[in-house]
């Protein structure tokens, strides 16, 4: 029996990052496309270059930093895009061009206003386009399980005479059922003339939870490609989770005969970045990833573990890199242990932010009994990656006073080096503290989320705060954490803060100050 290879397509970076409330910058990017190479994914899908020049920036620089897997660029079917896409994986050792146009009949009809003779003219184009500027093509059949089989075959056929390697079948809106899915993509695959010469992948979104499910049974009817994203991330519901198709496929082997390159050993590390980059929460129960996805607390389940672990595990802790301790250092703790513990998480970070990461790490130890470690994601996500290089705004000092009544807040930053300072009250120490910044950077971007997290159970844990701001059409993250939930909110809000004239110098608009700082 032969043991095929089942190539992971990460789409983490352009299918994941366009969900809703999702707003990652360069350097993040190239954080997770890191953790994606090491992690051993085959294809990076790093973003959809037309999109907006950010798009384009961050896919050219992924495509010379990340060593390893495929760069892929996401193109509509039209030569403008196909160029940009071309251009963006230019730098990459092996780039992609990933091109699409919708087949099923309510999308060419009501979106694209194409006919079907139409639509496979526009893909032969596309493809030939896209096979002259580089050697690796995947072509895409949006809404594909809404489509009609005749027309699909006719459709991939043109494709593949046109030069694509990799076929690609979507269900966009999430509406295939697992054995109806298999059945669609082996009469797809049957039918297409030249079939064998192309790589068959599949997209799937979980709008009815069945992501997972309809592409592993995509892979027992023979595709080759899975498209997924870390914790499932995406739009809407979101897409295929990479840890829960890779850890069936491997525990399952039994079933599926297949294997992926995967490290798996580096899957929770990865799950733990991206959550905390994107903001998106794993849920305690989350397959594979999720808090208790290992923790026993029923009696008799505990008793069997005792007894012998696999009574009730089928993968070890160790398997997905799921810590069994969550206890990692302490005061004692020098510059080397706390650089290898860093790496082993997967983080890249330059000499000076090691340097800068071991001095606050070392400040956290004087007020934390034991540093796990969630608190040193934290800190290096928090106050390492998510600093703009050119900040506005620095938090200087702060002090509040609350009671039952009005909070009081005084807010010191420095702005551009000169210290500015102001206070106001609000409903709440937070509240107060935003309030007192808003006087001083003299615009008012509208708070569309706060959260405060707290890095562990115990009373001393970092709060991790975020915040959505929006102002115009620029909407950003900010972060930050300390053992002092106001603090963790006030450096979260000047993060957003930051980010926000990032976002605009990136774009070449000003951002003008309604008021003077007082
Ligand atoms: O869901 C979808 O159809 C897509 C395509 C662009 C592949 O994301
Ligand atoms: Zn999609």
């Amino acid at each position: 029996m032969t043991i095929d290879r089942v190539r992971i397509f990460d789409t983490t970076l352009r299918d994941g990052e366009q969900s809703a409330g999702i707003n990652l910058n360069r350097a993040e990017k190239i954080q997770i496309a890191r953790q994606l190479a090491a992690m051993g994914v085959d294809v990076i899908e790093a973003g959809f270059p037309a999109a907006s020049q950010g798009d384009f920036d961050a896919v050219s620089a992924i495509a010379h930093e990340a060593r390893g897997p495929i760069i892929a660029g996401l193109a509509r079917a039209n030569e403008g895009d196909i160029k940009r896409a071309a251009d963006a994986v230019k730098g990459a050792e092996r780039g992609r061009i990933h091109t699409f146009i919708a087949t099923s009949p309510i999308h060419m009809e009501y979106k694209l206003k194409m006919a079907p003779d139409e639509v496979v003219r526009r893909t032969s184009q596309a493809v030939a386009y896209a096979s002259s500027l580089v050697k690796d093509v995947e072509f895409s059949a949006e809404d594909a399980s809404r489509s009609e089989v005749q027309f699909l075959i006719e459709v991939f056929s043109a494709a593949i005479a046109a030069g694509a390697t990799t076929i690609n079948v979507p269900d966009t809106v999430g509406y295939a059922t697992p054995g109806e899915f298999g059945d669609f993509l082996s009469r797809i695959m049957e039918g297409t003339e030249n079939s064998h010469k192309a790589i068959w992948s599949v997209h799937v979104h979980n709008d009815l939870g069945l992501a997972v499910a309809n592409s592993i049974e995509a892979v027992r009817r023979g595709a080759r490609q899975v498209e997924c994203t870390i914790n499932g991330i995406g739009e809407r519901a979101g897409n295929a989770s990479l840890e829960e198709i890779v850890m069936a496929l491997k525990v399952r082997k039994d079933v599926f005969s297949v294997y992926t390159g995967i490290d798996t050993t580096r899957l929770y590390d990865a799950s733990r970045l991206v959550s905390r980059l994107t903001g998106v929460q794993v849920p305690p129960n989350k397959a594979i990833v999720g808090d208790n996805a290992f923790a026993h607390e029923a009696g008799i389940h505990q008793h069997g573990i005792m007894c012998k672990r696999e009574t009730y595990e089928i993968m070890h802790p160790k398997d997905v890199g799921a810590p069994e301790s969550k206890l990692v250092m302490g005061k004692h703790s020098g510059h080397h242990a706390f650089v290898k513990e860093i790496k082993a998480m997967g983080y890249a970070l330059s000499e000076e932010e090691f340097k800068r990461a071991f001095t606050l790490f070392k400040e956290l130890c004087d007020k934390k009994e034991m540093v796990t470690k969630s608190d040193m994601e934290a800190l290096i996500v928090d106050e390492i990656l998510s600093v703009c290089p050119d900040r506005k705004f620095v938090v200087k000092d702060f002090a509040v006073q609350s009671g039952r009544g009005k909070a009081t807040a005084t807010v010191s930053l420095t702005e551009n080096g000169h210290d500015v300072s102001d206070a106001a009250t609000g409903n709440g120490p937070v509240d107060a503290s935003y309030a007192a910044i808003r006087r001083i950077i003299g615009i008012e971007p509208e708070l569309r989320a706060y959260r405060i997290l707290s890095s562990t159970e115990k009373s001393d844990a970092l709060g991790e705060a975020r915040v959505t701001l929006k102002y115009y059409d620029m909407e950003v993250q900010g972060r930050g954490s300390s053992t002092d939930v106001i603090e963790a909110s006030i450096k979260a809000y000047i993060n957003g803060i930051n980010r926000l004239y990032q976002t605009a110098a990136a774009r070449g608009v000003e951002i003008v100050r309604q008021r003077k700082a007082g």
